[in-house]
C-alpha cells in the first residue's frame, strides 16, 4: 500500500480544441480526497471546459483523467455515480416551482419522498428561497436561479462535487450561505473542485489553487503562496493635483510599485505592516503633498495575473487577441 493520499481527481495532460481554438493545452491536476481545490482564472480561461470533461459532459481530445478512481472516458457511468455538478448555467426545470425541482431531484436519487421533502425545505431556507418556493422557476431572477441550482446539487451530497463559479452573480448574503455550505460539505468529507474568478473566494475556501490562463496552469499552490507572489497588500494614494503627483513621484516614486498620472495614483507594497505605511504617509506630509484619498487593497486575481504573466487577466475580446500576437 502506498502512503500517498488517494487522489479523488487526477488529470494528466488534458487537451481540448474546438475547431482551431485550442482551449486546453495540457492540464494536469491532482486533488486529494476531502480537499477543496479551486481553478482560478478569467473569462475564457478554460475552467468550464475542464469541469465538463471531468464531469463526463465533454470528451477530451487527449490526456487522461480519473474521478473517484474511474476513467472519465471509459467509465463515465461510474464517474457519474460519484459526482455532483453545479453548472455555470442552471439546469433546473423552468415550468416547475423551486420546491418541486428540488423534490424531483430527490426522487431521481431514490431517496424517500419524506427525506426529499425535508431536504428540499432545509435547502430552500438555507438559500433564502422559501418565499419563492411555490413560484415557477421561469419567474425567478438570475440570482434566485443560481441559488436554486446550488440547492439542487446538494439534495444528496456526492463524494465529489464540482461547483462551476458557485457565487458569480450572488449577493453577499447568498454568497456567504454558499461558503458556509461548502465548509460543511468538506467537514463531511466531500471533495470539491470549484472554479472562480475571485482570488478572495479561492482564499476563503480552497486548500490549493491552480491559476489557469489560456488553457494552461500558470501557477499552483496554497492561497497564501499565491498571495505572496502577488504582493499581500498594497497602499493606494491619490493626490490632489498634477503638481502634487509630480512631486510625489520625485519624493516617493522609487518606493512605489505602480504610478498612474491620469488618476494621480501611486501604489506601494505594504507587506511590512503599519510602520511601513506610516513611513510612506509621513513622506507625503513632509513634502507638503496634498493627499486626496488613501486606501489599502488586498490582492485580486488581476494582481496575481500581473505578477505571473506581466499582463492583466484578459477577457476574450478580438482586441486582446490582436494584442497577444505582437
Ligand atoms: N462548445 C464550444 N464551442 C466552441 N468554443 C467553445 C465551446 N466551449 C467553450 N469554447 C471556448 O473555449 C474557451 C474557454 O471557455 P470556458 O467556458 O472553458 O472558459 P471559462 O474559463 O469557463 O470562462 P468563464 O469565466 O467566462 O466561465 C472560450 O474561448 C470559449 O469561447
Ligand atoms: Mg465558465
Amino acid at each position: 500500500m502506498s502512503d500517498q493520499p488517494a487522489m479523488a481527481i487526477s488529470a494528466t495532460n488534458i487537451t481540448k480544441s474546438f475547431k482551431d481554438t485550442h482551449v486546453l493545452k495540457g492540464i494536469n491536476l491532482a486533488i486529494p480526497a476531502g480537499k477543496v481545490f479551486a481553478l482560478l482564472g478569467p473569462n475564457g480561461a478554460g475552467k468550464t471546459t475542464m469541469v465538463r470533461i471531468l464531469a463526463t459532459l465533454l470528451r477530451a481530445d487527449g490526456g487522461e483523467a480519473k474521478v473517484g478512481g474511474f476513467n472519465v472516458a471509459t467509465q463515465a457511468d461510474e464517474v457519474r455515480g460519484v459526482i455532483g455538478l453545479t453548472g455555470q448555467f442552471a439546469a433546473v426545470d423552468e415550468k416547475l416551482t423551486g420546491r418541486e425541482n428540488l423534490e424531483v431531484i430527490g426522487q431521481l436519487y431514490h431517496i424517500s419522498a419524506a427525506d426529499a421533502k425535508r431536504r428540499a425545505q432545509e435547502l430552500l431556507e438555507r438559500f433564502e428561497l422559501t418565499d419563492a418556493a411555490t413560484r415557477a422557476v421561469k419567474k425567478y431572477s438570475g440570482g434566485m436561479r443560481r441559488r436554486l441550482d446550488l440547492a439542487a446539487s446538494l439534495i444528496v451530497t456526492p463524494p465529489i462535487l464540482f461547483l462551476d463559479e458557485p457565487t458569480t452573480g450572488l449577493d453577499p448574503n447568498s454568497r456567504n450561505a454558499v461558503w458556509a455550505m461548502i465548509g460543511e460539505l468538506v467537514k463531511e468529507g466531500t471533495t470539491i473542485l470549484l472554479t472562480t474568478q475571485y482570488l478572495e473566494e479561492a482564499d476563503q475556501l480552497a486548500d490549493t489553487v491552480a491559476v489557469i490562463d489560456h488553457g494552461v496552469v500558470i501557477a499552483e499552490g496554497t492561497p497564501d503562496e499565491l498571495k505572496d507572489q502577488a504582493g499581500r497588500e498594497r497602499l493606494e494614494v491619490v493626490v490632489e493635483t498634477d503638481q502634487d503627483f509630480t512631486r510625489a513621484v520625485a519624493v516617493v516614486g522609487s518606493q512605489s510599485s505602480a504610478k498612474d498620472a491620469t488618476t494621480r495614483t501611486l501604489q506601494f507594497p505594504v507587506e511590512q505592516g503599519v510602520h511601513q505605511l506610516r513611513a510612506i504617509l509621513d513622506q507625503f506630509d513632509e513634502a507638503h503633498i496634498n493627499v486626496k484619498s488613501i486606501a489599502t487593497h488586498r490582492p485580486t486575481l488581476d494582481d496575481v495575473f500581473l505578477k505571473l504573466t506581466g499582463h492583466q487577466a484578459e477577457v476574450e475580446h478580438a482586441e486582446d487577441k490582436k494584442e497577444k500576437k505582437k
